[in-house]
């Protein structure tokens, strides 16, 4: 199983990626993880990316390819990954695609959680009382959803035109929204977004 996650800030790509893995029993890939982990690790790749992910900017397409790439290699990744937070831009989901291409092994589908924008904010101010995290920032929060617009919107249409989309409404108690997304994975439910508005999602961030 081969999936990508795709969503903007607070919309439950992580809380969903570990349950998603756990059940079918592929490694979850999370570059904001990774990232935060070197950042807190003090490696070079830690320092360099530490001051694009405090101010909510993307690092560097060239260094998070580079990260994905090593860890794709990893032999538990050998039998599928769920990938969340990446691609996060049309130049990461080329350099993904060429990749797979290599491997001979294509994404299975590219899963799309839609959160509308009140609740995603209420879910990113909650976390900033608790744990802190420092994009969490007002300032930090309102840089990432702009970059998610300029940036990351875009994937939408590049895996959409590929037939790869399903939509999964994320509100709801987490373990409902882990049944749509299998639901959406076994293709019974969740909305195919090619050509078909479903009234709800494309507005949760602009
Ligand atoms: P990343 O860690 O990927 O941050 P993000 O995409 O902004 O995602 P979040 O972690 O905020 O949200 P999520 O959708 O994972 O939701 P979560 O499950 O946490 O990236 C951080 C930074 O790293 C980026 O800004 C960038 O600088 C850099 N970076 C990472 N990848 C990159 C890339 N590919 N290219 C370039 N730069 C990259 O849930 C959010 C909150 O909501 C939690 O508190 C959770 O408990 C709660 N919650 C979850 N589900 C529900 C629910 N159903 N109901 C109520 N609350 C819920």
């Amino acid at each position: 199983m081969r999936l990508v996650l795709l969503g903007p800030p607070g919309a439950g790509k992580g809380t969903q990626a570990s349950a998603l893995a756990a059940r079918f029993g592929v490694p979850h890939v999370s570059t904001g993880d990774i990232l935060r982990e070197n950042v807190s690790g003090g490696t070079e790749l830690g320092r360099e990316a530490q001051a694009f992910m405090d101010r909510g900017d993307l690092v560097p397409d060239d260094l998070v390819n580079r990260m994905v790439a090593d860890r794709l290699a990893h032999a538990d990744a050998a039998a599928g990954f769920l990938l969340d937070g990446y691609p996060r831009t049309v130049p990461q989901a080329l350099v993904l695609e060429e990749l797979l291409a290599g491997r001979e092994e294509p994404l299975d589908g590219v899963l799309r959680f839609v959160v509308d924008l009140s609740e995603l904010l209420q879910r990113l101010s909650a976390r900033r009382e608790i744990e802190g995290r420092a994009d969490d920032s007002e300032e930090a929060v309102r840089r990432r959803f702009e970059e998610y617009r300029a940036k990351t919107r875009p994937l939408e249409d590049f895996y959409a035109e590929r037939g790869l989309v399903r939509e999964v409404d994320a509100v709801g108690a987490v373990e409902e929204v882990t049944e749509r997304a299998i639901a959406a994975v076994d293709g019974h439910h969740g909305a195919d977004l090619q050509g078909r508005a479903t009234g709800r999602g494309r507005s949760d961030v602009t």
